[in-house]
């Protein structure tokens, strides 16, 4: 199993969360573990380091790669229930959190898992397996239009229509199985012009259907308060997304938060209860360095937004 990938916006991420010992940190993406080992190094021993995946592979590889330190506790769920996690070790509020959205490389090499359009396998990419819903499940129950808005809005596709339209008609002959089944059809659907320059075709309906099938976007959206919630004054709230519509989410939280003052322009007074929550230290998000593009391509849509927790 190899997840000897290099960490995303590794220095800056570390730097940014401004780890100091003595102190709780929580990654709720612990995949690869680079960023944690990161983090445990700079503890030296001291404080703790909670670490989550809801991929069971993922977690067991992580245990491994940070079987040197003692100070590390590990949980096997999705991060959007951390509190069950800071409720079993009898924590209530934390120094610092970290998630690195997405897929990890591993994830993504492994053919089984069904994530890659390069490998054929059947179609899942189910981070966590006992999840409901495949991507084969979408692929072959969703609506058309269903379908179309995923493979649209996740996926920033523009022939997403025709892909869908191509998927129904499909799926009226035969259930669509494996990866290689899908990649077909989304080469037939996509115009031969349009596939010569650029990503792979399937890239981004790959991407799409994984993004549904884990619900990524619906998880963020409703972890990132209750992380903030959960941060002692001063801890920070460190987040690395890989899509547009994931950055807007952090940035829209984060302006929330940020505001002292919700009430309608046209009202005279103050009448909310809002207070501000956060500082927001990361103004434009933080992106890849020309060296570590240079190096590691998934580096490319990665951007880096953080905040500190104000005493409220
Ligand atoms: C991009 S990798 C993290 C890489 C890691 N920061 C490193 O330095 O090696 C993302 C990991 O987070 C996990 N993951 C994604 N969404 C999750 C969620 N909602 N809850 C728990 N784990 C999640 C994935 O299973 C994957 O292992
Ligand atoms: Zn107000």
């Amino acid at each position: 199993m190899d997840f000897s990938h290099k960490s995303v916006l590794l220095d800056e991420t570390i730097k940014g969360l401004n780890v100091r010992k003595g102190k709780i940190y929580l990654d709720g993406t612990l995949g690869g573990a680079g960023h944690s080992y990161e983090i445990l190094k700079k503890l030296n021993g001291t404080g703790l380091l909670i670490g989550i995946d809801q991929d069971i592979e993922a977690l067991e590889a992580a245990k491994k790669r940070l079987s040197e330190f003692k100070n590390v506790e590990f949980f096997n769920f999705n991060y959007m229930n951390f509190d069950k996690a800071l409720e079993e070790l009898g924590i209530d509020k934390i120094d610092g959190v970290l998630l690195d959205i997405g897929v990890s490389s591993y994830q993504f090499d492994n053919p089984e898992r069904g994530f890659s359009y390069r490998f054929d396998a059947p179609l899942d990419m189910r981070m966590d397996k006992d999840l409901e819903i495949s991507a084969k499940d979408i692929v072959n129950t969703y609506s058309e239009d269903e379908i179309t808005r995923i493979i649209k809005d996740y996926g920033e596709e523009k022939w997403a229509s025709r892909i869908s339209k191509f998927i129904g008609q499909e799926r009226k002959n035969k259930k669509i199985e494996t990866t290689f089944e899908l990649v077909e059809i989304i080469k037939n659907a996509i115009p031969i012009n349009a596939r010569r320059n650029g990503p792979h075709p399937a890239k981004r309906t790959f991407q799409a259907l994984r993004i549904e099938v884990n619900k990524e976007l619906d998880v963020l959206k409703k972890s990132i308060d209750k992380f903030v919630d959960r941060l002692k004054p001063g801890g920070r709230i460190a987040i690395i997304t890989f899509h547009s519509l994931e950055d807007r989410i952090v940035k829209n939280s984060f302006k929330y938060l940020e505001k002292d003052c919700i009430c309608p322009p046209s009202s005279p007074i103050c009448t909310c209860d809002k207070k501000r929550e956060i500082k927001i230290i990361t103004r434009k998000p933080i992106t890849a360095s020309e060296e570590e593009l240079k190096e590691n391509n998934r580096a490319h849509s990665a951007k880096l937004r953080i905040a500190e927790k104000l005493e409220v």
